[in-house]
């Protein structure tokens, strides 16, 4: 009998700075009610990058730990792309950075993907679809998300900041997640929602439209992915979306419910109950780590994998990707079902241990020496080690140069 290749995740693994600033210090520095970030926004921290720190170290961290923990031969990797709308470069990607650090095979295609918050999604659409067509059986992509969330000091996206990377390894043997074969959930808008010039470091963003151009796309691409797949709400365990701040979450589950209560003639389970069982238990790594834009879906998706391990093997999870400007994809798949073969390896609780409280101060100071050494000129010979393996030492002769841990 025929059986259908499945295609999907094979691993995962995370790379999140050490230094994070809690809310309520920014709250308080600020003058703002503190339970408006805690309670309103539904976050607690956010990671704050150092300025040895950048897109592309983080991508690099994510995905050295991503071939160690997996046992990846790097021979075997046939594409690298990379989901960032924190490019460093306007012509040279993300992906050929990490390419270079981590010595991959020259017979790998490398390239980055933006589109702001949904970039990863579509280079992980791009790898599934890509490894289905690989004849050699050991061919695998690897895709990253990594960014850095960046709004302006004192405005109202300030307490939405974070920073951070996912990696993922794409093949045919899916241990972690069988990506389900449906026809495409995407929807489009050409909207002015979030936004960042060339010539600014920090977003700029029309919140509250960002928030109703969300939804409409989470409620067209429902929709369309439910008539597409025949799968309704009963049939996932989890659901799970993109995060700029963790009540996001919650305003989309929210609409979710709506929809479903209204079709039931509102004969249907208690909102909070569902979202408390649905939702809830993939946001704790968000609520640490604040929005970390196209890699803020797969921190979800990871802190719920390490956290319920066994329990979700062969469970089906609902996804929804959201990228301002604005492109939305939901899509669906399976756990595999041998936890061990993940649990223990994807390291979000590790990586958040023993990070360093910043007061409001020191947060503003990393800021400024953040933006001052990406400026050409600024390279300094050896820089501290933050106890990772790679760093960035600033930019001589227009070009950023890295230093790795021998
Ligand atoms: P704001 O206008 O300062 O806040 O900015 P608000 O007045 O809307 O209050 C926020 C919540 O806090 C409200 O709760 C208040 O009631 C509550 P809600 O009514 O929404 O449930 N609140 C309090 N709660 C308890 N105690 C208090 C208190 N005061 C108020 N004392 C906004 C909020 C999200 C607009 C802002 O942070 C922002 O602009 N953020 C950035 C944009 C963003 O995250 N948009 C999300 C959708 S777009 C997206 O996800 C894409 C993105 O990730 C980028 C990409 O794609 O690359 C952003």
């Amino acid at each position: 009998m025929h059986q259908e290749k499945r295609f999907g995740v094979e691993g995962i693994a995370v790379s999140i700075p050490k230094h994070f600033i809690d809310l309520g210090t920014l709250a308080e520095a600020t003058g703002v009610d503190p339970a408006k970030y805690y309670r309103g926004l539904g976050g607690r921290r956010m990671a704050v990058v150092t300025p040895i720190e950048d897109p592309v170290t983080m991508a690099v961290e994510a995905t050295r730990t991503l071939i160690d923990r997996y046992d990846v031969d790097p021979s075997g990797i046939g594409m690298l792309i990379v989901g960032s709308e924190s490019g460093v470069d306007a012509a040279k990607p993300i992906a050929s950075y990490v390419h270079g650090m981590l010595g991959l095979a020259p017979h790998c295609r490398t390239f980055d993907t933006q589109h702001a918050c949904y970039g990863a999604t579509a280079a992980l659409q791009m790898a599934r679809d890509w490894t289905s067509r690989q004849v050699g059986e050991g061919k695998k992509a690897i895709v990253v998300a990594t960014d850095i969330a960046r709004y302006e000091v004192g405005s109202a996206g300030e307490p939405t900041q974070g920073a951070g990377a996912v990696a993922l390894l794409v093949g045919n043997r899916p241990d972690v997640l069988v990506i389900e074969n449906h026809d495409d959930a995407v929807y489009t808008a050409d909207v002015m929602d979030f936004w960042r010039p060339h010539y600014s470091s920090t977003a700029m963003v029309d919140g509250h439209y960002s928030l109703e151009c969300y939804l409409k796309a989470l409620e067209n691409t429902y929709l369309t992915h439910r008539a597409a797949s025949g799968l309704g709400w009963d049939d996932y365990r989890h659901l799970l979306f993109h995060v700029p701040f963790p009540k996001m979450a919650f305003k989309a589950f929210r609409q979710l419910h709506e929809i479903e209560s209204k079709e039931r003639n509102g004969d249907f389970g208690p909102l909070e109950e569902q979202f408390d069982r649905m939702t809830a238990p993939a946001l704790w790594a968000n609520i640490e780590v604040g929005n970390v834009y196209s890699a803020s879906l797969y921190l979800s998706f990871a802190g719920l994998l390490e956290k319920s391990g066994h329990d979700l093997e062969g469970a089906r999870l609902g996804f929804f990707s959201y990228g301002s400007g604005c492109c939305a994809e939901f899509f669906s798949g399976t756990v595999g079902t041998d936890a061990s073969a993940w649990q223990g390896r994807i390291g979000v609780a590790e990586a958040l241990a023993g990070r360093i409280e910043l007061d409001y101060d020191q947060y503003l100071e990393l800021r400024k020496e953040t933006e001052a050494i990406s400026r050409d000129g600024s390279y300094r010979e050896r820089p501290a080690s933050n106890g990772e393996h790679v760093w960035f030492c600033g930019v001589q002769g227009h070009q950023r140069i890295y230093a790795r841990a021998m």
